[in-house]
Order: structure tokens, then C-alpha cells, then sequence
């Protein structure tokens, strides 16, 4: 099993009352389309076990997995197009079958929903063992996740931090540095992907206000808010950062971690239904 590390947001009422919601508590009604940001998280399903929901692919998403020649890489786009699907269905539109959506390119290679679909922010990523989609009904959404371990401190790029990231690392010990380069950089990344610019931001022309030593951060920007925490997975730590137009609050995103075989159940016939592990 994973856990999100802080799964609640303190959040205080005029009289001081703790008025948290549960953001990792699973909706009463699976079905029920939301106007919130969501973050849905899944460990990456394998063949066999994604075999039993190709129904709920494209023609186009199965081949291009074919194309891929490590079987992790291909795990990862078929986990996270299978997740996708479900999370839009959930979230955004009950009454459509996740095979029908449709997505295009916009113009730095950042999938959208097509048009003439109902229209929907969504943005994902995968590493690891970790498939990450965010979704926001009404506005244009960033996700990004890498693992928190496997860095070298040598191996951080300097170019791409402020002068100020670049201080505040550099006051930290080689170890903790290595970490907290990866947690900016998700949320750098996150950043840039909900602008859809990918590799085009420069990633040292912004500053972040992000504090080094929080496993969950909240950051506001002039142009949106961050939001990070730290995963647990029987492999080891992730950072998974989501970035939010500046009509959102960071407070109003769910996080939910899935198991995509009990999501998928009431659109697959009995035949796939095959049963699928939850996070493991
Ligand atoms: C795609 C990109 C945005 C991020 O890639 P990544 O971190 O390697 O991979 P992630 O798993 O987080 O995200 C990949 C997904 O982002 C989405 N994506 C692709 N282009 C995107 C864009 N321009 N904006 C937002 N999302 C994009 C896609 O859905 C893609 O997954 P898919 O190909 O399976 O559909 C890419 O621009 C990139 O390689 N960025 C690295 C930044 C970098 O190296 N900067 C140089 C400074 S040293």
C-alpha cells in the first residue's frame, strides 16, 4: 500500500475551528461529476492486468503502446490513458464512456480533450512505479511526479534555479539537496506543464517560494498556485505537484489514490472484468 504522507489540509474557520475536509475520502457517489481540481494516483497497473481494460482504450493508444520497446514504458502510457478515461468520466461527464473521449495536441505537444467533448483541464505524468492525472473541470491544469530518491547531488542542473532556489539549496546538506532539488523541480515542472510550454519556460527566469524540508507545500504565485506532497510506495518516495490556474485555490484540490480495477468495473462487461489489485 501507498499513503499520500499529509493527507489533510489544516483549514481554520473564523472562530478557529478546524474545518478540514477529507481530501482523501473516496466521493459518496462514484459517479458524481465535480467542479473541483482533482489529483488521482495509481501504481502502474501490468500487461496482463491492463489486457482487461483495452475496451476502455483507442485503436490509436494501443498501437502507439506498441511502439514502445521497454515494457515499463509501455505499462506507464497504458496505465495512465486507462486512468485518464476513467478519472474524466468520474469527474467531468458521467454519462460518457471513457472509450469515447478524444484528445488532441496543443501547440507545444500538451494533450487537451477534443472539441466537441465537454471541455476539461487535465494534465499526467508517470515515473517509476507511479502514474499521476490531475483534472480541473474549468481550467487549464499542470501535473508532474518524480521520485524523490535516485538523485545525485552532482547530478542537479544548476541552470535552472534562481539565484535565490540556488542560495537556499545550497545551504542544505548533499543528501537533503539531491531531494529538494527534485521536489522544485516537480513543482517547477507542474508549473510550466499547466502553461502547456513544457521544455520551452526557462526554468530559471521564475522563483518559487518553496521552502526547503516540507514533505507538503503550498505555494501562491502571481501566475497560480502549487501544491506538492510526498508519496509513499512500497518502491520508495515520490513528489507529485500539481499546479492550479489562479481563479483555484490549492485547498479545493482532492487527492485520491485508486485502484484502477475498481474504478473500471461498472464500464467493463463481466467478461474483462477481470480483478485487478488495488495499489500495491
Ligand atoms: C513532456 C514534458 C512537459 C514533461 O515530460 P516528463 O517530465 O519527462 O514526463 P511526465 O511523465 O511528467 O509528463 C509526460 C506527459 O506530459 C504531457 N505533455 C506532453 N507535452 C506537454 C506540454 N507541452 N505541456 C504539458 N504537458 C505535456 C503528456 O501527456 C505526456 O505523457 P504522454 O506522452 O504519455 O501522453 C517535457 O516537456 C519535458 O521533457 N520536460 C522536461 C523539462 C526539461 O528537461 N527542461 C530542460 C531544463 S534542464
Amino acid at each position: 500500500m501507498f499513503r499520500v504522507a499529509t493527507n489533510r489540509f489544516q483549514r481554520h474557520g473564523a472562530d478557529g475551528s478546524d474545518t478540514t475536509a477529507d481530501a482523501g475520502r473516496w466521493p459518496e457517489d462514484l459517479h458524481g461529476e465535480s467542479q473541483s481540481p482533482s489529483v488521482w494516483i495509481s501504481r502502474c497497473l501490468t500487461e496482463p492486468e491492463l489486457a482487461s481494460h483495452f475496451s476502455l482504450l483507442s485503436a490509436d493508444e494501443i498501437s502507439k503502446s506498441r511502439t514502445l520497446r521497454l515494457p515499463g514504458d509501455r505499462e506507464r502510457y497504458l496505465t495512465s490513458r486507462t486512468l485518464l478515461r476513467l478519472a474524466l468520466s468520474l469527474t467531468v461527464a458521467s454519462r460518457l464512456h471513457p472509450s469515447a473521449w478524444r484528445f488532441s495536441l496543443g501547440r507545444f505537444g500538451k494533450p487537451e480533450v477534443s472539441p466537441g467533448l465537454p471541455a476539461a483541464g487535465f494534465n499526467l505524468s508517470h515515473a517509476g512505479s507511479l502514474v499521476v492525472i490531475a483534472i480541473d473541470p474549468t481550467s487549464p491544469i499542470g501535473v508532474d511526479v518524480e521520485k524523490l530518491d535516485g538523485l545525485g547531488a552532482a547530478d542537479i542542473p544548476a541552470s535552472v534555479l534562481s539565484p535565490r532556489e540556488r542560495s537556499l539549496l545550497d545551504r542544505c546538506d548533499e543528501a537533503t539537496r539531491a531531494r529538494e532539488f527534485v521536489r522544485l523541480w516537480t513543482l517547477k515542472e507542474a508549473h510550466a506543464k499547466r502553461a502547456g510550454l513544457g521544455v520551452h519556460l526557462d526554468f530559471s527566469s521564475f522563483d518559487l517560494d518553496w521552502q526547503p524540508g516540507r514533505e507538503t507545500q503550498m505555494i501562491d504565485t502571481n501566475d497560480g498556485a502549487l501544491e506538492s506532497r510526498t508519496i509513499r510506495t512500497s518502491d520508495g518516495l515520490y513528489q507529485v505537484s500539481v499546479a492550479l490556474s489562479p481563479v483555484r485555490d490549492p485547498r479545493s484540490v482532492s487527492w485520491r489514490e485508486v485502484g484502477i480495477g475498481d474504478l473500471a468495473r461498472p464500464w467493463l462487461t463481466d467478461l474483462e472484468a477481470v480483478p485487478c489489485q488495488q495499489v500495491a
